[in-house]
Parts: C-alpha cells; sequence; structure tokens
C-alpha cells in the first residue's frame, strides 16, 4: 500500500485514477483548485477514509510525505490553457 498524491485529482482523468488506486489499496490525497475541475466527479470518494482532498493551486508550494506523485494539475483544454496563461501574465505583470 502506497501514499498517492494526486494533483489535478478532481479532474476528468484525477477522479478516474483516484478510483483506480483507491481500488488496488492505496492512501490519495486528491489536490486540486477546482479551476476546471469539480467536487461531482469525486464526491463518491468523499467518506472513503483513504481518500483525502486538498483544496490548493499548485502554483504555491506544498509539502507532503508521499511515495508517489501524478501531476495532472493542468487547464487541458486549448481555451482554458490560453485563459490561465492570461491571468499568470496578469498576475505577474501586477506585482512586477
Ligand atoms: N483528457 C485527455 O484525453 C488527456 C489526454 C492526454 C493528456 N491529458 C493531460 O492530462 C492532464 C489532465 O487532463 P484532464 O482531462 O483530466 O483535465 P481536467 O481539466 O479534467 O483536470 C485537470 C485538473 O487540474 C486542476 N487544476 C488545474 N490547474 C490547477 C492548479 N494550478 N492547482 C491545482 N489544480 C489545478 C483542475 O481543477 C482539474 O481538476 C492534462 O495535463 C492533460 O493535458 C489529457
Amino acid at each position: 500500500m502506497k501514499r498517492i498524491l494526486i494533483t489535478g485529482g478532481a479532474g476528468f482523468i484525477g477522479s478516474h485514477l483516484s478510483e483506480r488506486l483507491l481500488e488496488e489499496g492505496n492512501d490519495v490525497i486528491c489536490l486540486d483548485n477546482f479551476y476546471t475541475g469539480s467536487k461531482d466527479n469525486i464526491r463518491h470518494l468523499i467518506g472513503n477514509n483513504r481518500f483525502e482532498l486538498v483544496r490548493h493551486d499548485i502554483i504555491n508550494e506544498y509539502y507532503i510525505e508521499v511515495d508517489e506523485i501524478y501531476n495532472l494539475a493542468c487547464p487541458a483544454s486549448p481555451m482554458q490553457s490560453y485563459k490561465n496563461n492570461e491571468n499568470l501574465g496578469n498576475r505577474y505583470n501586477k506585482y512586477a
């Protein structure tokens, strides 16, 4: 049994991967800022005592001890990705 962090765990792939890894007997920490993901994707996993949900943006540091990390935290569609870059650009410009 491993302790596994999935960033973007509330997304399409992350939620299915969470299910699979739980079924295999692992502890899963699902970290997500819900930018494109949804609690609906993981609602059925909440309540499983081997599943933890953390609302966090990976742009900020996060410290945790785990055996494996799957990094799926990314706005997958080109339009969301473009919007995200625009937002980051604005944020950095603001503080530059
Ligand atoms: N879906 C596919 O068919 C497919 C195919 C190949 C590769 N991929 C890649 O797999 C990854 C996941 O794809 P998906 O379809 O599950 O996308 P998705 O949008 O459903 O999931 C991405 C998750 O990451 C979260 N997220 C985004 N930015 C974040 C941040 N800064 N901090 C924390 N969480 C953040 C979102 O809220 C969402 O839950 C992407 O990198 C995508 O390019 C997807």
